[in-house]
């Protein structure tokens, strides 16, 4: 498919603008571009084909099953788009006075407090805009703790484990903490006794998924949270994997004192591909003088920003976070009511279903029930067949499924971590399963067809080297002269009936 600059043909255009008959501006002349910048140049039509093509050529959770664990890629109500789209929502300044954005406040602080619910802790502050966001505000708060207790100079250390997120250990790093790793034992839990000889007085707390990114319920979390609160520190939890607890457990009472949301995966919202989300964080009380400001409060029936918090680590985020993922978010939780738990169960239920279908074709490294997601192996694959994880998930791709994460987390060889979320029907799963197992038994038989694998899409596979080492994000304009170049500097001005 043509780029479009590759398209551009010079003087078309998809609008026609009337001349504008104001006087020209005074822009100095140092200050004035020799000539036009170099757009691409197209009909509308022509634009809305391009667009159409390779929106055509995107897979995502509106084309089909999208089971990229941890990324929690569930279906987006379209009621939610509709409550957002209310014009008082969509239209909604900024800067609008707190007394005429009551409603965008109220709903702010609901949220605030469905969420303080939801993890069982007091205070909340939806500024952060991701989750890793969520990360660092937690870290920065734990030093603004730590600082007033006169302790900031001795508490240096973060302990993770070696299952986490990538994300974990590079916020410990932007929050000028040192990370101390710990090892996961067996069963797939914290090793314990690794842990008690990583913890002391230099440890400012723990950063922990829980589940993890092995889709586990940590079976030792009552004694791992009496370990940090002994030695005095503190409990981060990363709440990416949320989507398997809401409604069942709450990590506030299993010892967390800073919990972040992924509301972009957890409570719905178009998101991946960089798109808008949201990492609001929740803490107890000790640690709610730290919270960014404005904090929104609500005095009697009255609803406000208050900035007056002398210990604030001041903003992470413009104004009061992402508003337009807090509507949905706020739509999709009350959309279950006091059902939420439903969302849960049936999110762990459908992952169980999977596991327990495909654990006879791919190596189960930690044999437990899982939570909303489970990691496989497909290492029996490799030594037997010479076939990858990473050809088992192109060929996925040619049975119209998105492949589920690969390779992470890291502690499992030729690691498949697959999550199907709660909005996926029996036949969406069967058809899935059915997929895996036809792809172990080609890898048998066939394995050739993975190695090439995929042949129905229409790219096939990537120099990823070189596109990790040379990525190509900008046309290159210096290769390819703009084709009146030698010529007179064109008129930007709409051609009549292109
Ligand atoms: C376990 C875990 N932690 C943290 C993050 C970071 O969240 P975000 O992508 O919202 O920054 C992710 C994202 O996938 C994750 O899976």
């Amino acid at each position: 498919m043509k780029l479009i600059y590759e398209k551009s043909e010079p003087g078309r255009r998809a609008s026609s603008l009337p001349r504008p008959d104001l006087p020209q501006a005074e822009v100095p002349e140092e200050l004035r571009r020799a000539r036009p910048p170099r757009l691409p140049e197209l009909s509308e039509p022509e634009l809305v084909r391009h667009f159409t093509a390779l929106a055509d050529r995107t897979f995502g959770v509106d084309t089909g099953f999208y089971p990229l664990g941890s990324c929690t890629m569930k279906h987006n109500p379209r009621v939610n788009e509709r409550i957002v789209a209310l014009p008082g929502f969509r239209d909604l300044h900024p800067h609008q006075e707190e007394d005429a954005s009551q409603g965008a406040l109220e709903l702010m602080w609901r949220l605030q407090e469905i969420l303080g619910e939801i993890v069982g802790l007091p205070a909340v502050s939806l500024q952060p805009a991701a989750g890793s966001q969520g990360e660092l505000t937690g870290l920065l708060l734990m030093r603004a703790y730590f600082a007033d207790r006169g302790e900031d100079g001795q508490r240096r250390e973060i302990v993770i484990p070696d299952t986490a997120h990538g994300t974990n250990p590079a916020s410990v790093t932007m929050a000028g903490y040192e990370v101390v790793g710990i090892k996961t034992d067996p069963r797939g839990n914290v090793d314990l006794d690794h842990l008690r000889g990583k913890v002391g007085p230099r440890t400012a707390g723990l950063m922990l998924t829980n589940p993890s990114t092995l889709g586990l319920f940590d079976e030792g979390i009552e004694e791992i949270t009496r370990i940090f609160h002994d030695a005095g520190a503190l409990m981060y939890y990363d709440g990416a994997n949320l989507n398997a607890i809401c409604g069942i457990s709450r990590p506030g009472d299993f010892g967390f004192d800073i919990v972040h949301f992924n509301l972009h995966k957890t409570f719905s919202q178009p998101h991946g591909g960089g798109g808008p989300g949201g990492g609001p964080i929740a803490v107890r009380e000790r640690l709610e003088p730290f919270l960014p400001v404005p904090a929104i409060v609500r005095d009697g029936e009255v609803f406000r920003l208050d900035y007056e918090r002398p210990k604030s680590i001041g903003k992470v985020r413009g104004f009061c976070g992402p508003f337009g993922v807090f509507v949905r978010s706020y739509a999709y939780i009350r959309s279950f009511g006091p059902g939420l738990k439903e969302m849960s169960e049936v999110a762990v239920l459908n992952a169980n279903y999977l596991l327990a279908r495909l654990k006879d074709a791919y190596e189960v490294p930690f044999d437990r029930l899982c939570m909303h997601e489970f990691v496989l192996s497909g290492r029996g694959l490799k030594r037997e067949h010479g076939v990858t994880t990473l050809d088992a998930a192109k060929r996925l791709m040619d049975y119209g499924f998105h492949p589920p994460t690969i390779y992470f987390p890291l502690i499992v060889p030729e690691a498949l971590m697959i999550e199907p979320t709660e909005t996926e029907p029996k036949e969406t799963l069967d058809a899935f399963a059915d997929a895996m197992l036809a792809i172990a038994r080609e890898a048998a038989e066939e394995p050739e067809l993975l190695k090439e694998a995929p042949h129905v899409r229409p790219i096939k596979r990537l120099d990823e080297v070189r596109a990790a080492k040379r990525p190509i994000v900008r046309y290159g304009f210096e290769e390819h002269e703009e084709p009146d170049a030698a010529g007179e500097p064109r008129q930007l001005e709409a051609q009549k009936g292109a």
